[in-house]
């Protein structure tokens, strides 16, 4: 873990520093004389100081500095002019809504007098093994805000969040709460990379320059949405690059409504801030009550966007993803039927597809939706979490039995968030749902939701589901969650509803951790309407994710490249099934399905009922190669050498092991024109010294002659890989294996 230096008096706080400026090692100081905070970790420095007027001011966040440079003291800011005032151009790392400032506040408080003046500023601090924790005060009111900061040795991801508390004897409206305000070093052509979507179009990488005024990203939908994700990356103009160039990033944990604002603000500072959205947001705070916020994650490359997501992923992995005996676990091969069955779901028929399913390799059989309740459309059932008796005469137990004799794990579907008005539990308990009394309850895919906020619902929700895990053979639960809130009302929370949009996240977050403490070997897959849930919050729960329903093994690239940018591919799970594909009626080649799946976690979902011998053939190869690679897919490091965005027709993507002994190389060509050859794909991230043998995945190289069997991480990455692909959806898959 990281080592932390405690605070010592005068200069000599920082001397520890100078000792070392490797990764891997964390410090955490104050120097008194300067009055500056430094946290260092990775190859990253971020700094915070007291201004004279006693703000907590942003100093600087980039690059490591050497243990010696001097940061501060800071300087009193003048007024920018009669109509910018110090206080508003003063970059507080969380400004409150008063004292003359018009940038986003971090807090927004209402005193019960009607006053809405707040202003932070500094009171104390404690530095901790690996963390700061600084009081701020508002300078009139008992109202307390400690800003909490942690920096991970490994990556330099700093972590912030604030807790609110209310030492006054009256309630506090909190009308807005913020984890953390970010500010980039001054600078003129920075843009901006968010993720958008809709369902089956997730993932969606967009730019566009910082200017002056706002670009606001953010879900008020009760959850983190399909449309927009809580990420972030910002780099400069002049020097950006997939591999090289400042890259500035960060990651809200929180599956709530959310929102961040970036800002650049009429002096040129680039603010980002974000935390809970402000949108329909009210939290009364009750006197010495406190609200701890979400964490906002955010971290610095001068890797450009590739070094950027290879610290995320990193991240992930070893910091936020749930470990089994400390152990960050590979993705089984699965099979799930929903995209062969649909609803239509019974024990013969799963036994079946399970068998099928074995003989490919398969290692986790998951059924999805239609197997409890009324539940043949998505009409009704949701809320009865029992078998259908109909489908399951026996229950879940002779199929479970099938799947585990041969040789695979059970998993289910559910989602437990939800019930259909068709159902027993809503005829039981119809004031359980979020709602507005007397107003319409407005469906979406014919259901409601659950008001998890509630205590007596969250022990329900969490009953039903500790039992049926408990009663049966079930390793995995895909948790999928598949509309939006709407008429956001809580009634029996009277003035508190609006707590909502904090207590139902949080309650979600008790009902699986508590799940999982009581089953150890549980896993549990993010997955909403396609990849309407995945953020550091939920993922720190969750041991996969389901990026989108598009299972379009060519819209997959641009899906998967996207994901990429802010996910790690350890949790990025990827379908094969069938041609044409539902989506856009495209005919693809079943190799061609396997290695766009392949470049994250593989799961069929293919109606096996349907293939022929020969394609039995093809994918138990795949699967037997695929286990061959996944360690490096999964949990290596990931170059992106061909983006798939903007129309590209080409696309490659690089997995590289940690110990560089094994890469693995994935190329897709949309369609060729003009026999316009494909470029040469130069690797990354090899042993330039060691000698690696090349092998096409599937079998025989197409492109005989064009590479060398065996040659040096050098060659691959100066000369590279030729890859021979002509025609339309056409993909070739590698893999080089240190030779010894
Ligand atoms: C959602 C999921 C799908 C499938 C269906 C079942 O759309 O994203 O994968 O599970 O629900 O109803």
């Amino acid at each position: 873990m990281s080592i932390s230096v405690r605070p010592m008096a005068g200069a000599a706080v920082f001397s520890a520093l100078l000792l070392s400026t490797t990764s891997a090692f964390a410090a955490s100081g104050y120097d008194a004389d300067s009055k500056i905070f430094r946290l260092d970790g990775g190859d990253v420095t971020y700094a915070f100081g007291i201004s004279p007027q006693g703000y907590l001011q942003a100093v600087y966040w980039g690059g490591r500095l050497a243990g010696g440079d001097k940061l501060g003291p800071l300087v009193a800011l003048r007024d920018h002019s009669s109509v910018d005032m110090s206080a508003s151009i003063t970059p507080q790392e969380f400004p409150g809504q008063g004292g003359g400032i018009f940038v986003e506040p971090a807090l927004k408080v209402a005193w019960p007098d009607g006053s809405r003046d707040v202003v932070l500023k500094y009171a104390s601090h404690s530095i901790g093994r690996d963390r700061i924790d600084v009081v701020l005060q508002d300078i009139g009111r008992p109202l307390r805000v400690t800003l909490h900061y942690t920096i991970d040795p490994d990556t330099g991801i700093v972590g912030r969040s604030a807790t609110i508390e209310n030492r006054d004897k009256d309630v506090v409206r909190l009308d807005q709460v913020q984890s953390a305000s970010y500010t980039l070093p001054t600078g003129n052509d920075y843009q901006l990379h968010y993720l958008t979507g809709r369902w089956a179009a997730e993932w969606t990488l967009q730019k566009r320059p910082v200017t002056e005024g706002s670009t606001v990203i953010e879900s008020r939908r009760g959850s983190t949405g399909h449309q927009s994700n809580p990420w972030f990356a910002i780099n400069r103009a002049q020097d950006a690059q997939e591999e090289s160039g400042a890259v500035w990033f960060g990651a809200l944990a929180w599956s709530g409504s959310w929102r961040m604002t970036v800002d650049r603000d009429q002096i040129g500072k680039v603010r980002v801030v974000g935390g809970y959205n402000p949108f329909d947001f009210a939290y009364r705070l009750k006197p010495s009550e406190k609200l701890e916020t979400p964490v906002f994650y955010a971290g610095y490359s001068a890797q450009g966007m590739g070094g950027a997501s290879r610290l995320m992923h990193r991240f992930q992995r070893n910091e936020i993803l749930p470990r089994h005996d400390g152990e960050l676990k590979l993705r089984p091969v699965l099979y799930n039927s929903w995209e062969a069955t649909e609803f239509k779901v019974d024990e013969a028929g799963q036994m079946e597809l399970a068998e099928k399913a074995a003989s490919l390799g398969v290692e986790r059989f998951v059924m999805d939706d239609g197997w409890f309740g009324k539940r043949n459309s998505d009409k009704a059932g949701l809320g009865d979490w029992t078998p259908n008796p109909e489908k399951f005469p026996n229950g879940l137990k002779p199929l479970i039995d099938k799947v585990q004799g041969l040789g695979m794990e059970f998993g289910l579907w559910v989602e437990p968030e939800m019930t259909n008005p068709d159902s027993d539990l809503y005829r039981a308990h119809p004031d359980w749902v979020i709602n507005f009394p007397g107003r319409p309850r407005s469906e979406g895919r014919n259901q409601l939701m659950l008001n998890l906020a509630r205590r007596d619902v969250r022990d329900h929700v969490f009953k039903v589901l500790d039992e049926l895990v408990s009663k049966n053979e079930i390793k995995f639960l895909k948790w999928d969650y598949n509309r939006n809130w709407s008429e956001p009302g809580w009634p029996e929370a009277g003035e508190d509803q609006q707590r909502i949009y904090v207590d139902y996240v949080d309650n979600l977050y008790w009902i699986i951790a508590e799940l999982r403490r009581r089953h150890p070997g549980l896993e549990i897959e993010t997955c909403s309407g396609g990849g309407g849930r995945v953020d550091l919050g939920i993922l720190a729960l969750t041991d996969q994710a389901w990026p989108s329903d598009n299972t379009d093994p060519f819209d997959r690239l641009t899906i998967q490249d996207g994901f990429s940018h802010a996910y790690a591919p350890a949790v990025m799970m990827d379908w094969v099934t069938d041609s044409p594909n539902w989506v856009n009626r495209r005919q693809t080649s079943l190799e061609y399905r396997f290695l766009s799946a392949m470049q994250g976690g593989l799961g069929i979902g293919a109606n096996l009922n349907h293939w022929k011998d020969e394609d039995f053939a093809t994918a138990k190869k795949m699967v037997a190669e695929y286990k061959t690679i996944r360690n490096t897919v999964q949990q290596g490091e990931l170059y992106r050498l061909i983006s798939p965005q903007d129309n590209s027709p080409r696309a490659a993507t690089l997995s590289v092991s940690p110990d560089r002994r094994q890469a693995v190389l994935f190329a897709f060509l949309h369609s060729s024109t003009k026999l316009e050859p494909f470029p040469a794909i130069g690797l990354r991230g090899l042993d330039p010294a060691k000698l690696y043998r090349l092998r096409r995945i599937g079998g025989a190289a197409a492109e005989a002659g064009a590479n060398p069997d065996v040659a040096s991480g050098r060659f691959w990455m100066e000369r590279g890989v030729q890859a021979d692909l002509r025609g339309d959806f056409q993909a070739a898959g590698y893999v080089l294996e240190a030779a010894e």
